[in-house]
């Protein structure tokens, strides 16, 4: 593909996902017809080792000068609430902190500049199983419930305040249990799976869709995702029911595991090779 019709995508946030993907990008971006823009982090000295100037945007609010096709968020859901209305006015959104969505202002303005733009908001399914079998069991009204359960090592959680400091009940400790609405403003970097879930899924959505979250001390390597959903009973009174369970090796105390920086990259493809924009929210 000629140099001219790459796509320019731009990254927020410089951390494993981030990096992940700008390695990606700089050594393969092109063979799928993307190229590297610019990456701006909060911390612009993470920056500074790894990426030569052109590459570093100093100044979020200035991204409209390089002329953005897609912009990555990879850093934390208070950029999209931040900055999220105002991306969209010039470029497709690919939000990987989808428990941003869980703040009903927050998807009402992406909603409305997504209209206006004419640009997309793609959500990254993330560490998200089945998403598209999610999707076409809920679009068919076959879907009651959905349960999503993310359990890790207590030094693998971002929570905010005081929530979850209280002291661990033994090995295995249910932190939270409850509508995925109402645990992401506590676990916003620890929500994102149930967030992505909640979308997934529009006829439960965030208030519907349960999302447990645990600390288990023997998971000091991985995160394990279990996905529980439901169907209505048949003839004989049983119900539909799917089981899966993802065990994702992962670092001690990072956010999130090795495979899941695979599917971030296949996201990134998958949205990057839409040509006719859509508008409104779509997981990709
Ligand atoms: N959808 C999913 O299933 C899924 C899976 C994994 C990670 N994520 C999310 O993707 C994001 C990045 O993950 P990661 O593993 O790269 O995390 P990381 O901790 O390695 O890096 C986060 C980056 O964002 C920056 N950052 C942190 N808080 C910020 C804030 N308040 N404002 C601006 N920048 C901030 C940090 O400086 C760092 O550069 C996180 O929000 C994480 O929760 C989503």
């Amino acid at each position: 593909m000629a140099e001219q019709n790459l796509k320019k995508v731009g990254l927020l946030g410089y951390g494993r996902l981030g990096q992940a993907l700008a390695t990606r990008l700089l050594t393969e971006g092109s063979q799928h017809g993307l190229e590297l823009a610019f990456v701006w982090n909060r911390d612009p000295r993470r920056l500074q080792s790894t990426l030569p100037p052109a590459l570093r945007l100093p100044d979020l609010g200035a991204l409209g000068d390089r002329s953005p096709d897609l912009v990555v968020e990879v850093a934390h859901p208070k950029i999209i609430h931040d900055f999220g209305a105002q991306i969209l006015s010039h470029a497709d959104l690919l939000v990987g902190s989808p428990s941003a969505l869980a703040d009903r202002d927050t998807e009402r303005q992406l909603l409305e500049a997504s209209r206006k733009s004419g640009h997309s908001v793609f959500v990254a399914r993330g560490a998200l199983w089945g998403a598209e079998d999610i999707s076409q069991l809920d679009a068919s009204g076959g879907l009651q419930s959905l349960r999503v359960t993310m359990a890790t090592h207590p030094d693998g959680f971002r929570l905010e305040g005081t929530f979850g400091r209280g002291p661990q009940e033994g090995p295995r400790t249910v932190l939270y249990e409850g509508p995925v609405r109402g645990l992401c403003p506590f676990a916003p970097r620890n929500s994102n799976t149930m967030a992505a879930a909640a979308l997934a899924a529009p006829s439960l959505g965030f208030d519907g869709v349960v999302g447990v979250l645990v600390s288990d001390l023997s998971l000091t390597d991985r995160h394990v995702i279990d996905v529980e959903l439901r169907g209505p009973p048949g003839p004989s009174g049983q119900s539909f029911c799917v089981r899966t369970q993802r065990e994702n090796p992962a670092e001690p105390g990072a956010v999130t595991g090795s495979a899941t920086l695979t599917t971030f990259w296949g996201s990134l493809l998958a949205c990057g090779s839409r040509s006719t924009p859509k508008p409104g929210i779509q997981l990709c």
